[in-house]
């Protein structure tokens, strides 16, 4: 009887199945950066180390993902600190190393979307004032030229920064984050630069290359603010507000696409109080919630939050959406299935009511270093063995793998 009530929903033709990473927290020893620096700053911060040895064993990865997983694309990121270490030095066995990797994508038949800053920026960028002065801005113009320059034969996607929003937030906000500042006022400097910044990156990429898809992947959920503080996660909502549709207004005409990261959906937390601020608790806008479900780290999973963000921007925007991410922290495995499924569900109710999603990145390939969390939450499809760095299929990693190959999710 059940399986008459089964129904399969078909994903268009071409549609986008990969998973996505960030340099930083898979390829290990990116010694230049901020992030790494900020690591090493205090005793009791995880450190990032080798990561998942990523930078070594990339070929390996890039075959899993196509055989194992059967996808047909991947994001990855860019290592500005890496390309220059030092201001004006610019390290041409990084620019090979990337050549590889982009041409192991290409021969595989892995679409590939390239991020250029993925949170993290070379110290002595960040030593300047970073994004915080305007005039620092023609630092990052030069490395974007120089990627389009190197790079750009074997770029299908260009992705400028990822998540303005949480950068902002963590960093100058909450002030957890290098550059760990505490401002209003910089937070907002910062996010008038990153506009510009990107707007800025989108005509390099495309005076060189007339056709290329340049966007910006936004993170629409919660904001993680420090712990108990009511007025930081009261900031960190606001900010969320303002820099997640607003700074697509902002820089309107500027988007290819639309790169949406989705997890999770708003709320902000006092001591025992939970308030959902998007969908609180039984009705807000005359929608149900469905029953609060939470991954390990306490995000709430609300899948149905990807179609009113998927809605959303395209009755606005309607340039082509790209789920850029999605994903959850579940180290028992027990609820990424469904976690995919339902995701993949309402992005196809989307599509049907005619928003041009072209794309699903699952977040992510491997568990990795998870930024503050350092190495405690695992959103890999494949874990890893922390001494062999093997990588071992999750159970949801052989479903996500017949998602792709069959284009199909059965529900
Ligand atoms: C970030 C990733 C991060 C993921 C899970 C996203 O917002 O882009 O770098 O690992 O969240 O925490």
């Amino acid at each position: 009887m059940t399986s008459d009530k089964r129904k399969v929903l078909k994903f268009p033709k071409g549609f986008l199945f990969g998973t996505a990473m960030a340099a930083h927290q898979v390829e290990g020893d990116n010694v230049h950066s901020d992030w790494w620096a900020w690591e090493q700053e205090s005793g009791k911060r995880e450190k990032s180390g080798r990561a998942c040895l990523h930078y070594e064993m990339f070929e390996g990865d890039f075959e899993l993902m196509k055989s194992f997983l059967n996808n047909n694309a991947h994001r990855l990121s860019i290592e500005w600190a890496r390309i220059e270490p030092e201001e004006g030095k610019i390290d041409q066995k990084e620019i090979a190393h990337y050549r590889r990797v982009l041409s192991k994508l290409r021969t595989l038949g892995l679409a590939s979307m390239v991020t250029l800053h993925h949170y993290t920026s070379p110290l002595w960028f960040t030593k300047k004032g970073g994004f915080e002065r305007k005039e620092n801005l023609k630092f990052f113009e030069k490395y974007v030229a120089l990627c389009v320059q190197e790079f750009g034969d074997m770029v299908d996607f260009w992705v400028t920064i990822n998540e303005p929003n949480i950068y902002i937030g963590a960093g100058y906000f909450v002030g957890a984050w290098p550059p760990q500042k505490k401002s209003i006022f910089l937070a907002f400097k910062v996010y008038l630069n990153l506009v510009e910044a990107h707007k800025r990156a989108y005509r390099i990429i495309h005076q060189k290359i007339s056709d290329a898809k340049v966007g910006m992947a936004t993170n629409f959920g919660d904001i993680p603010a420090k712990k108990g503080i009511f007025l930081n996660h009261i900031a960190s909502v606001i900010v969320n507000f303002a820099v997640n549709d607003f700074f697509y207004f902002f820089s309107a005409g500027y988007h290819d696409f639309l790169g949406v990261n989705y997890y999770q959906h708003y709320r902000i937390a006092w001591n025992k109080i939970q308030v959902t601020l998007n969908y609180a608790k039984g009705k807000v806008l005359g929608r149900k919630v469905e029953p609060v479900n939470k991954s390990d780290i306490g995000w709430n999973i609300y899948p149905r939050g990807v179609y009113f963000v998927a809605k959303r921007m395209w009755k606005w925007f309607k340039v082509p959406i790209y789920i850029t991410e999605n994903g959850i922290a579940d180290f028992r495995d027990s609820k990424r299935e469904t976690f995919i499924k339902e995701h993949l569900k309402w992005v196809h109710r989307a599509i049907g009511e005619g928003v041009d999603i072209r794309g699903y990145f699952h977040w992510s390939f491997v568990d990795n270093y998870e930024w503050a969390l350092g190495w405690g939450p695992k959103f890999g499809l494949f874990e890893m063995d922390k001494k062999s760095f093997k990588r071992i299929p999750r159970k949801s990693a052989y479903y996500f793998a017949e998602v792709a190959r069959s284009g199909e999710v059965e529900v």
